[in-house]
């Protein structure tokens, strides 16, 4: 039985659901999963876990900045345990982008950090145009215009491959 710590950046709550999802699976699977937000993580004991995986969305284009600072800050630590990372964009709706060798912010996200994580992935993530404020409406039903994307501002849509998360799961079980 493994201690896996699930660490989440998040805006709107989606990676917080796929962090959920991994960590029922892994504890379906009988090891036990903590999830914590990455900016709460200074309160969590980072060593006494077997596993780390971090996962963090993307907004205009960018991880925030607390997924590097966490990262800087325990380089060595993550490299000596099995570890994993997952990116949540709209892009990776994509099946074109949809890979962490295809997806633009997971090359761009590996670009800025030195950490090589053992297992990467990319979920698509959700669209919930009544949920954003009318500015965010506005930009992101324009970079769906141009991407042939759904536009109605009534739309509510998960892309994401939940057969995906739960093979993600599988994997960190197994490392
Ligand atoms: C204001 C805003 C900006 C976004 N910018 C991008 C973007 O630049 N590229 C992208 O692929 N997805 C973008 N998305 C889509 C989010 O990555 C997607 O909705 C994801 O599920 C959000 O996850 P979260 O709820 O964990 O923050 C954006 C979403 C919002 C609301």
């Amino acid at each position: 039985m493994s201690a896996i710590l699930v660490l989440y950046s998040t805006v709107d709550g989606h990676t917080l659901k796929i962090c959920e999802n991994i960590g029922g699976f892994v504890e379906r699977a009988g090891h036990s999963a903590t999830l914590a937000r990455v900016e709460d993580a200074g309160t969590v004991d980072v060593a006494q876990f077997d596993k780390i995986v971090i996962g963090a969305s993307i907004r205009y284009g960018k991880h925030r900045p607390s997924v590097f600072e966490f990262i800087e800050a325990n380089l060595p630590l993550l490299d000596s345990k099995p570890n994993a990372f997952f990116s949540v964009n709209i892009v990776a709706r994509k099946p074109e982008k949809n890979r962490p060798e295809t997806n633009p912010y997971l090359r761009k996200f590996l670009q800025k950090t030195p950490w090589r994580p053992r297992l990467l992935e990319v979920f698509a993530g959700r669209l919930d145009y009544p949920r954003y404020r009318p500015l965010d409406r506005m930009m992101i039903r324009f970079i769906m215009r141009i991407t042939n994307g759904p536009t109605d501002p009534s739309t509510v849509v998960e892309f994401t491959d939940w057969q995906r998360v739960a093979s993600f799961a599988r994997t960190i079980c197994e490392m």
